[in-house]
This record gives C-alpha cells, sequence and structure tokens, in this order.
C-alpha cells in the first residue's frame, strides 16, 4: 500500500511539509508506505486550455507535471498539501492540479484523496475547499481527519508547536491508511 503526498509548497522542507511528515507518520503507523513529493521551485505552467491532452493523454507542456502523474497512477491513495496564499492554495499547485485533472483525471478516479493546507492564521477553510474541488469532481473518495485539516505557523517548529494540528494531521494519515486498506481488492464501479 503506497500513498503519494503531494507538497504544494516552495519551500521543499517548510510548514506544508512538516504538516505532510506527520501525514506519512499517520500512514507508516497503520501500514502504509509514503512518499512526499515536492511540485518544486521552478514555477509550475498554467493549463494552456489547447485540449492536446485529450490525443495524447498527456500535458504537452514539460515542466514535471506527467512525471509525478506516472508515481500517482500507481499509488493507492493521494494528499494534497498546499501553504494557504491570500485564502486560496499556492499558484504553482493550482497549476499542477488543473493540468494533473485535466490531462490525467481519469486515471485518479476511485483513488481516495485528502487535502491539507499550512497557513499563519486565516483563510485555511477556503483554500480547503479549492483543493477538495478535484477530486470530487473526479469521483474520488475524499479522507477525512478529526477537524478540518490544517495546521497553524510561518516556521516548521510553529507549525510542530500547533498540536491540535499536529493531531488532525497525523489522524488524516491513519483514516487513509484505514480507507486504503479497506478498498484493496475492491473493484471499482
Ligand atoms: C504570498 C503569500 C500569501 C500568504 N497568505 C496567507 C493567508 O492568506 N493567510 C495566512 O494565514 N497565511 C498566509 N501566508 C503565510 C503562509 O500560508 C504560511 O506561512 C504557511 O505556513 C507557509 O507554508 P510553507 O512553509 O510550506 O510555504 C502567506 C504567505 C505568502 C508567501
Amino acid at each position: 500500500m503506497k500513498v503519494i503526498l503531494i507538497n504544494g509548497s516552495p519551500h521543499e522542507r517548510g510548514c506544508t511539509y512538516t504538516a505532510l511528515f506527520e501525514v506519512a507518520g499517520g500512514l507508516n503507523d497503520h501500514g502504509a508506505d509514503a512518499e512526499i513529493i515536492h511540485i518544486g521551485t521552478h514555477g509550475i505552467a498554467g493549463c494552456r486550455g489547447c485540449f492536446a491532452c485529450r490525443k495524447l493523454g498527456k500535458c504537452v507542456i514539460d515542466d514535471g507535471v506527467n512525471e509525478i502523474a506516472e508515481k500517482l497512477k500507481v499509488a493507492d491513495g493521494m494528499i494534497i498539501g498546499s501553504p494557504v496564499y491570500f485564502a486560496s492554495p499556492s499558484g504553482s499547485l493550482i497549476s499542477f492540479l488543473d493540468r494533473l485533472y485535466a490531462a490525467h483525471g481519469n486515471s485518479l478516479m476511485y483513488k481516495p484523496c485528502g487535502c491539507i493546507v499550512s497557513a499563519r492564521r486565516a483563510g485555511t477553510t477556503a483554500a480547503l475547499e479549492v483543493l477538495h474541488k478535484y477530486p470530487m469532481v473526479n469521483e474520488q473518495p475524499l479522507v477525512s481527519s478529526s477537524y478540518w485539516c490544517m495546521v497553524h505557523g510561518n516556521t516548521p517548529d510553529e507549525v510542530r508547536d500547533d498540536t491540535e494540528g499536529m493531531q488532525i494531521a497525523y489522524n488524516l494519515g491513519r483514516n487513509m491508511a484505514w480507507m486504503v486498506k479497506a478498498l484493496l481488492n475492491v473493484p471499482c464501479p
């Protein structure tokens, strides 16, 4: 059982990573492997709306989205993590998700998905709502936690001090492991 965790922050080892690392702990403790993938700092291009992906089965833009999609295809579950930027997910992550779901959405169908955000203070539920729209339009079971999935802090240390946020992150990983196990060998509809 393997779950891929997407870090949509420009900071490879920042606050979002800290939350995802805790999610990975919950996954590992409950029998699932976890891999955190950073979308990078090179800037993910926005979707051009060219619809070439409908013919090619992949995106024509070569900036890493297709490669990550290949890893997601063979994973049993996925977690999307983002910092909150002006009450929304990061721009790079939105570009990533637009193109991932446009070009590779079919291969993600029925794959359990959870989302988590990191903010200094506010805009978390608005950002989560944006993230949840991707799996929800793609027939993916949403994995929940013991609260809306958010951590608070401007630095990894501040995030680690958010004990409730850390517990929520851990429980998201635990619940994802349970969901993935429960669906193993269950045929898709
Ligand atoms: C451009 C920008 C916009 C931000 N907007 C918000 C915001 O709306 N609300 C908030 O609480 N924090 C905001 N922050 C702070 C980050 O969300 C917060 O520090 C986050 O934990 C950083 O995660 P990272 O270390 O993974 O990048 C913003 C930061 C940046 C750079």
